[in-house]
């Protein structure tokens, strides 16, 4: 009846076939079509029982998020569920892939749900910035309680079939044939005779709520919600469904999803969402991969321990190699750690540890790495540590093998003129800890051939990064922007600002923490080491250095860490000394405003960012966003800074600017020509146009 929407009948049982590839999204012209079929089966009388089955590699994945912040075309996906839940026959959803969203809210308008074993359900709306907006807050709750229901809705991850068995939420699960069984689990329903209830009338396990437990749960997920409205309109939403009548949560709901919907956070979530894939495509779809079954890491310390579990966790072997058996056991032990955490805290079976480590074979003798198909090196961050590693690994790498280097900031293309084989170098720049940030930067070198990028694009999306292509430049797309971000925090300091008071600023803008925090994070020394290196300086954190605060890890830094405890403590000898500093160069302290915080931080920022479109090291604005927003905590709400400068106002922003570079001639103030255009055409695309 429809190229998205068919029915075929099977005995008495019609079966409704959604299919609108790739994910089966609800868009229009699904709704459409589906709307008019529920209602046609309704009227039919040789019809008992309607299966809502979908085509291709999934269920319904959710609403078609492209027609957000669009008029919306009716029948929307409310009237659909509406036409469907109202039906008396027996109406059954057969879940195979992901029900998600408005998926599994056309699931709820069924009165039964089957699903096949290997599927999962959930309303991942919160990651969009919006809340379940078909009914999904009103139904979910009647079936799993409210409890379980403002966990699924407020984290937005799904849960597996027998989880969603075991909580009510599904009726039954397969294996093998899921259509063929779902038609004998509706025929059975239908010899067994109704009346069927439908899930608005429903009251499983929501009567037993806990009112006082779940307002607790509620308080702890809004303190963790920084600044994002969605997590919180979540829970209004779903304690409505415990104190309202059903009629009621669901305008409730409509209210707040509308709310939701038109707001720069959901904007800004769903940009992100279509800005990650984007990324992802890499370069055309059409040229050839490379194979890769085995991995070497060069180097067991920080990073190449995170990277090597990363690709065990994606199920590569790995080969992991060291100077020496002593730097070799230590590393291990390491990774053994680490999972042994992940098994205590029951994120990770014991049976699976021993599988992934299982993967794992140490080396200290670089022939061991010739049948290695991919190599990543993560030794010293010094050229010529580097290009020592990458002549031996010319010598033993079988041909076609990538070689990689996870380099912070180092010449990728120096370091590929240290082989005869330039073209199988590429920069795979992880982020610490390597197992568990998702950004990937990949660098493209000048000679990197198209089909090594193409290989490790994959790859990396295939292990469960985010990667992002960048160019060769100092410190790529990330690190770059963030010594922008960084190269105004000690003269703040010297002004006037403490540091607990630019990172107020900072956690109030949303980010998990302010750029001193992370410094004592990190360690003050890696920046310390590397400052004397190039004959630089920082006057404040190179003076707490050589007080020996490198940060946490020796109990002081800008702050001071009680007990081994993480809570960073405000320290007066930290402000004596910075007033002592500030003294010596003869400036007068004065207040800082938090405007002045963000347009001598984030301006840069978003300015450096302008830089790195201008020169082609990125090659899209929203790349870049992808990149702050999961490698460096960007608050996801604000899209990331080239989104943000749009919420922000361009024109506003070139304007600070050019008051700061008049008032300090520092060159991170110089407007990029790209940040004006942007201001002048108001997209990054249209400034980029010739
Ligand atoms: N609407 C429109 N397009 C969508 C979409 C959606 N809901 N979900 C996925 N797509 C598109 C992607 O943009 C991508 O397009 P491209 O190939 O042109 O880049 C394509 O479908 C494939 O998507 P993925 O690359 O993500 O495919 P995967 O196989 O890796 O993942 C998935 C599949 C798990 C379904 C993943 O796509 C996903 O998580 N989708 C979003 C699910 C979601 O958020 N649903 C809720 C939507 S909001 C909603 O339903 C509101 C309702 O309550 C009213
Ligand atoms: P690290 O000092 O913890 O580890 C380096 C390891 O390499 C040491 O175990 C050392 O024994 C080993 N090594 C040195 N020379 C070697 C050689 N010739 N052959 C084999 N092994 C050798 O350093 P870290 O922090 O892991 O950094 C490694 C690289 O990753 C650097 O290039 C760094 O810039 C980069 N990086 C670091 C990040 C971080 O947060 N630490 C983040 C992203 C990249």
């Amino acid at each position: 009846m429809s190229d998205f929407v068919s029915v075929a009948s099977d005995g008495d049982v019609a079966v409704v076939t959604i299919d609108n590839p790739p994910v089966n999204a609800m868009s229009f012209h699904v709704r459409e079509p589906l709307h008019q079929a529920l209602a046609a089966l309704r009227d039919d009388p040789s019809v008992a029982a309607i299966v809502i089955a979908c085509a291709g590699r999934t269920f319904v994945a959710g609403a078609d998020i492209t027609e957000f912040g669009k008029p919306v075309q009716q029948p929307e996906l409310r009237a659909v569920i509406a036409v469907l839940e109202a039906i008396a026959k027996p109406t059954v959803a057969a879940i195979h892939g992901t029900a998600l969203g408005g998926g599994l809210e056309l699931a709820l308008g069924c009165h039964f749900r089957v699903a096949d074993s290997k599927a999962k359900l959930g309303l991942p709306e919160v990651k969009l910035g919006l809340l379940p907006g078909g009914g999904g807050t009103a139904r979910l709750p009647r079936l799993v309680g409210a409890e379980k229901a403002l966990g699924m809705i407020v984290s937005g991850a799904p849960i597996g079939a027998a989880e969603a068995l075991e909580a009510g939420l599904v009726d039954a699960m397969f294996d093998g044939d899921l259509l063929a069984q779902t038609v004998r689990f509706a025929s059975e329903l239908v010899v067994k005779g109704g009346p069927f209830l439908p899930v608005r009338n429903r009251n499983d396990r929501l009567g037993k709520a806990d009112l006082a437990a779940f307002d607790r749960q509620a308080a702890e997920l809004a303190k963790k919600a920084r600044g994002l409205e969605a997590p919180i309109a979540c829970a209004v939403a779903v304690r409505n469904a415990v104190t309202l009548p059903f009629d009621e949560t669901l305008a409730a709901e409509r209210e707040l999803f509308l709310n939701l919907v038109a707001g720069d956070q959901s904007r800004a979530q769903r940009h992100l969402f279509f800005a990650e894939r984007e990324a992802a495509k890499g370069p055309a779809k059409d040229l050839s991969r490379r194979k890769i079954a085995r991995v070497g890491v060069i180097g067991a310390g920080t990073m190449g321990g995170g990277i090597a579990m990363a690709f065990a966790n994606g199920g590569f072997p790995v080969t992991l190699l060291e100077t020496s058996e002593e730097a070799l056991q230590r590393g291990l032990a390491t990774i053994d750690k680490n999972y042994a955490v992940s098994v205590a805290r029951g994120s990770l079976a014991e049976d699976a540890k021993r599988e992934r480590l299982g993967l794992f074979k140490g080396s200290t003798d670089y022939a061991d790495l010739a049948d290695c198909d991919l190599i990543v090196e993560a030794v010293f961050e010094e050229m010529a540590v580097k290009q020592e590693v990458f002549g031996r690994l010319d010598a033993v790498a079988k041909p076609g093998a990538i070689l990689a280097t996870n380099t912070s900031y180092l010449d990728v293309n120096a370091i590929a003129a240290s082989t005869s084989r330039a073209q199988d170098v590429v920069g795979l720049h992880f982020f610490s800890p390597a197992n568990v940030m998702k950004l990937l930067e990949i660098v493209r070198a000048e000679r990197t051939a198209p089909d090594a990028l193409a290989t490790v694009v994959e790859l990396a999306r295939g292990i469960g990064k985010v990667p992002v292509v960048v160019g060769v430049c100092h410190g790529f797309v990330g690190n770059r922007m963030l010594a922008a971000r960084g190269a105004e925090s000690e003269a703040l300091l010297l002004e006037g600002a403490t540091p607990s008071q630019v990172d107020r600023v900072f956690t109030e803008f949303g980010w998990p923490m302010g750029p001193f925090q992370m410094g004592d994070l990190a360690g003050l020394d890696i920046g310390w080491r590397n400052r004397k290196a190039r004959g630089l300086t920082a006057v404040i954190a190179d003076a707490l250095c050589e007080q020996g605060r490198f940060g946490q890890k020796t109990g002081s830094g800008f702050y001071r860490y009680e007990n081994g405890s993480r809570t960073p403590v405000p320290d007066a000898e930290v402000e004596a000394l910075i007033r002592a500093k500030a003294a010596e160069k003869g400036t007068t302290p004065r207040a800082i405003g938090a405007d002045e915080i963000i347009e001598r931080t984030l301006y840069p920022l978003v300015n450096e960012g302008a830089k790195i479109l201008e020169e082609g090291i990125a090659a899209r604005a929203s790349d870049i966003d992808v990149v702050w927003v999961n490698g460096y905590g960007f608050p996801v709400g604000k899209g990331g800074p080239m989104f943000w400068a749009g919420l922000e106002g361009a024109g506003k922003i070139v304007e600070r600017l050019e008051y700061w570079h008049q008032h300090t001639d520092r060159p991170i103030f110089q407007p990029a020509t790209l940040l004006r255009r942007f201001a002048e055409t108001g997209s990054w695309e249209a400034a980029a146009r010739p």
